[in-house]
This record gives C-alpha cells, structure tokens and sequence, in this order.
C-alpha cells in the first residue's frame, strides 16, 4: 500500500491519499462543491507547513485499519474537531471522533466531532472519514524520546497530582497519532495559513458558509411538547399582545399522529393545520416543525422506504439509508408536498446522533448495513449532515430557503441551513461550545429552557441573543420562562410575582438582538463568501497574542464586538480579558483599554460586550 504524491487542490490546500480510501466518506457524500474562486480571491497561499506536514506523515495500514503519524512541536496548540464542551485546546488530549449526545467526560465525543483540527504552527488537517477515529495531540511518545531527561526530583518540592503525572511538555519531542479504524487507506487535505486562513478555507472547500434568511436570525420560540392548534395560537396571540418580538415559532413532537418514531401526519390536536399555518403567517410569523429521521409504521411512505433503510429499526422505525438516492427522493418528494409546499420554513432534526451512555441506548448498532452499503458505525457519523442536506435540497428545489436546527452533524457542514442544539443544559459549557463551534463550519445555539430562577433566565437568553441563533426552546414549560422560570410551577400555570420585571427584561434584550439584524447578516455574508465565521474565538483574530490562546469564554460576534457571557453561577462580577485596542462598551457605554484583563461589574439583565472604538458602531 503506497502513499501517493501530494498534489495541490485548490489555493493553500493539498491532499495526499493513502492506501485504497472507502467508498463513503464526507468529501464522496457531499453535495455542495469546493468554492474554488472564492479560495482563489484569499491571499496567495505558499506552500509551507502544511505541504511539510503531508510530506513528513508516515502511516502504516494493518488490521487495525490505518495509522497516521505526524509531528508536532511542543509549543503548538491545537483547535477544531467539531463541538466541544469542555476547552478549546485540544493539545496534550485525545481526541475521539464520535457522535455521542451525552459526552460524560471531555474524550472529543460530542453532538457534532469533526475529524478536522487546526495547529498554531500555521496549517489545518482535514481526514476524510465518517469512522470513529482517534486523534492522539501529542499525547503519546515513541519509545526512547524522554532518553535525554535524566533530571531526579530527589527534593519533591511540589506534591500534587498534576505535578506528579505531567508531561514534561517542553522536554520531549512529540507527535500527532491518528488511527482511522475498519479501513485500508484515507484522503488527508492540509491546509496552509493562520488559524483564521485555515478555517477560512476549510469552509469554503466545504462550499462555503451559510447565510440565513432575515428572518432565521430573529428571535425563535419553540412551544410547549403538549400544545394543541388552539393553544400554539392563543401563545402567538399572546406573544404579540406583551410586545415580545418572537418571529419563528416551533411546534414540538405532539404535532404528529405518532412522534417517537414519526408519522409526519397531524395528531387530532392539530385539526386544521392550513389554517393556523396561515393565521401564523398573518400575524407575522414563520412556523417551524419538529422532527427525527425515524419512520414510524403508520407513515405514509413506510412501504416504499423499506427497501431504502437500513437493517435495525430505532424507536419500531425505520432508518432511512440517506447515503443512496431513492431515500432521500422519497423523504423530500414527502416533505415538499406535505410541508414545504404548504408554508412551513423550517424542519428542526432531531435525534439524529446516539448516545452510549444513556440508559435506554436508543439509537441503532454499529454493525448495522445500509443498502448504500454504509455500516452503522459510518452512519453515527454520517446521518445529521446527511439528513441535514436532504432537507436543504427539499427546500432548494422548490426555490424556498430555510434556516433550523439538528442535533448532529459532522465535517463538512458550513452550507447547511442548520444550528446545532443540546439536552445537556450547562450554561458554561455551551458558551465554550459557541466559541468553539466557528473552528469547524459549525453554527450552534445555547438555547434557553426552563431556568433555576429570573436571574439565570436571563444570563441564558444573554448568550442566546449572541449567538447563531436566538432560540427560547420551552418544550417542556406551558408558559414562557419570562412569567414562570420554575418547570413544576409553570405546569401548575402559576405565574412567578416578579412576572412583569421579567418579561420586560427578556423583551429589552429580544429587541437588542433585532437591533443587531443587520449587523448580523453582514456577518454570515461573509461567512458565506469568504468562509469567515460570524463568531470566533479570541485566537482567531489576536493569533500574536499569548493571552488568548485558551480563552473559552469570550469570543468575537462579527467583526466589531467582543461578547463575555456570564453565566448565573458567576454573579454579576467577572474578569475578562480585552486584547490590545481601544473598545466602547454596548450596554455601560465607558471606555475600556485593551490589552489587560479587567473585572467589570454587570447587572443580571446586562452582559460585557465591548464594542472596537474604531467601528464607528
Ligand atoms: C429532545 C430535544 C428537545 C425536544 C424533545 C421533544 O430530544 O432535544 O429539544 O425537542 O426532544 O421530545
């Protein structure tokens, strides 16, 4: 088995191929192409150290599947591989690129992992594979690299752990370990430039990034699992009567006739569906519905998908083999008459990853085939961008765009319409999973739900209105956190006292994000042409400044602001750090010098955005 010659595919990004690569992986899946033009208008790329990366690989293929070896020096930090919730340095850990819904530990498993990282040291590697392969981030050393550390520690000046199993980081040389499991060979893409070129291009030869509609990036609010046609009404109504400026409403499982797996047919609790379709749109609003890719029996297209699924059901339904044709026919051609055809902007994916350690181990097995002739341990990894892309093409093919959200997804995303969303609910780990969403084409939303009281409420929705998208998910509260934040209570419909304070609070900072539309939009559209992502980590654009290369908690929204989101826990007092510059501050309006850190002390209904003096914001 050979390595073949490295050759160039587009402006600063190379491929080398090794061995004989399956037959389906992102790059054979994708249906959106390379934007080879807009790489072409980045800066001219000279080969460097990606083109020395690919050259320095060595790789061995076995029955283990393929083994990848590349070096890295000890100063590099590295950033990528999808959603992650726990940090956004991936050097010294291991990395496990698995799709897996309840992460219990930061192993690199995640919603959305994505065989893709970033290394300071000026290049980006992107493996091609859907398996669950494992990126070793200098982790590891090959026998005899610590030979020249004879140092002792006769003193034991320090005692604790870290100190006792550290890696004597600076000493040893290190490297990059890859294995690729259940395969003879892979496609590796290097890229060449800065962390924020790197990404850039990642994005566009994944076809660039998405801009929503207009209407995508205003305030969203999924109603409560057990509303009927009546009550989604009466909420639209009352969303309206209290000034609230929510513009897409979501419906949430009990809207089908069967939910777990689906019907895709209106329940009796939805007896004219037309109508409140339109009454919706009257009053201004877009309606979105909920969904998963599991066909329930009772579907109308279950027949004709049987051929087309794969061998294991999930929840008594039906996998649809998304990789092959006729799938994906059958489930647009359905989705296009029933729901597309008939108003409804947007289809929220749900349950589209797995979980291995949730007790009731819902999803389908690793060994499962599809007639594609993709296994299940691919298909973990394939289905949220595979699904993800059905419905793009649905709404596409009828000239319509849509803009919702999916619990998985995968390499490659950067033109899907879709945010990514999680039950896991911890306030600080979806902030790092907002910052570290822009390193891999992914868009993702901390969404708001029941909160431990008003204050927490509003500390959520502060992250929320700073984000890809400003969703308030209330599935399981009948009444809007703003009157009840409490779930027994709000179920009992018991309104919290401080009710009014509340909801004008949450109406301010809805009506901040409608202010920010336009400043939004011009964001993604940069997104879209350049692949440059609407937020970013510190690191991405202050790549000189040493301070930030572990900043997980702050991150830049569009060109000209830096958002600092505190969470409850944190209280109303916090230390941020500013790189160099001279920033405004969006809610206290002062002046703020750059290039320190500083404790700011901010009210539960503000949040620290600082705003560069020079953008004349
Ligand atoms: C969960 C999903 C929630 C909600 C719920 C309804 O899987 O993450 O957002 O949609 O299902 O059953």
């Amino acid at each position: 088995m050979k390595k073949q010659e490295l050759h160039q595919i587009a402006n600063g990004i190379y491929e080398v191929v090794i061995g004989i690569p399956e037959v389906h992986t992102p790059t054979a899946h994708r249906s959106v192409q390379m934007r080879k033009e807009a790489l072409m208008a980045l800066p001219d790329a000279r080969p460097g150290r990606a083109v020395e990366i690919l050259r320095a690989l060595s790789f061995r293929i076995s029955q283990r599947g393929v083994l990848l070896r590349l070096p890295m020096d000890p100063s590099e930090n590295i950033y990528g591989f999808g959603l992650q919730f726990f940090g956004i340095n991936s050097a010294g850990k291991r990395r496990l690129i698995k799709v897996n819904s309840d992460p219990v530990a930061d192993t690199g498993e995640s919603h959305a992992p994505v065989p893709f990282y970033i290394s300071s040291s000026g290049y980006a590697l992107f493996v091609d594979t859907y398996r669950t392969a494992t990126f070793q981030m200098g982790t590891v050393a090959k026998k005899g690299a610590s030979r020249s550390m004879r140092i002792e520690n006769e003193a034991h000046t320090e005692f604790s752990e870290s100190a006792l199993y550290a890696l004597k980081k600076s000493a040893q040389e290190r490297e990059i370990l890859i294995e690729i499991p259940r395969c003879n060979g892979v496609r590796c893409i290097a890229i060449e430039g800065s962390i924020l070129e790197c990404v850039q291009r990642y994005n566009l030869f994944s076809g660039g990034g998405v801009c929503p509609p207009e209407w995508g990036l205003y305030p969203w609010y999924r109603l409560y699992g057990g509303c009927d046609q009546k009550e989604a009404l009466r909420m639209a109504k009352e969303f309206r009567a209290d000034g609230m400026p929510i513009k897409v409403i979501g419906i949430e499982p009990g809207w089908h006739s069967h939910s777990y797996s689906c019907t895709y047919r209106w329940s009796d609790l939805f007896p004219a569906p037309q109508e409140m379709i339109d009454q919706m749109q009257e009053m201004g609003y877009a309606l979105n519905l909920w969904e998963h890719a599991f066909v329930y029996p009772a579907a109308e297209f279950y027949e004709e998908l049987l051929p087309y699924a794969g061998d294991y059901e999930v929840w008594n339904g039906l996998v649809p083999d998304f990789a092959g044709k006729e799938a994906r026919e059958i489930f647009k051609a359905y989705h296009q008459k029933h729901f597309i055809d008939r108003g409804i902007s947007g289809l929220k994916l749900d349950e589209c990853d797995n979980s291995d350690y949730n007790p009731s181990d819902w999803s389908f097995p690793e060994c499962s085939q599809f007639p594609s002739g993709m296994d299940g341990e691919q298909m973990h990894q394939a289905l949220g961008i595979l699904y993800q892309d059905t419905i793009r093409q649905a709404y596409a093919e009828r000239g319509k765009e849509t803009y919702s959200e999916v619990r998985s997804s995968g390499a490659l995303a950067s033109p899907q319409p879709f945010v990514l969303y999680s039950d896991l609910y911890d306030h600080r780990k979806f902030i790092t999973a907002l910052v570290n969403s822009g390193f891999s084409g992914l868009l993702w939303c901390p969404e708001v739900r029941d909160c431990v009281n008003g204050d927490d409420l509003l500390r959520r929705l502060e992250t929320v209105i700073f984000s890809h998208q400003a969703l308030i998910n209330a599935w399981r509260i009948p009444m809007p956190p703003w009157k009840q934040t409490d779930i027994d209570l709000s179920l009992a419909k018991i309104q919290m006292e401080d009710a009014p304070y509340y909801t004008a609070a949450c109406r301010k900072l809805l009506e901040v994000r409608i202010s920010l539309i336009p400043y939004l939009k011009k964001a993604f559209e940069e997104y879209q042409n350049s692949g440059k992502p609407p937020i970013r980590a510190l690191v991405m654009d202050y790549p000189e400044d040493p301070n930030v290369a572990d900043i997980g908690d702050e991150y830049l929204f569009g060109d000209e602001m830096i958002v600092c989101p505190l969470t409850y826990e944190e209280g109303t007092r916090k230390e941020v750090y500013l790189p160099k510059g001279r920033f405004y501050g969006f809610f206290d309006k002062r002046f703020y010098e750059g290039g320190r850190s500083l404790t700011v002390d901010v009210p539960y209904d503000e949040i620290p955005v600082f705003v560069k003096e020079s953008s004349g914001i």
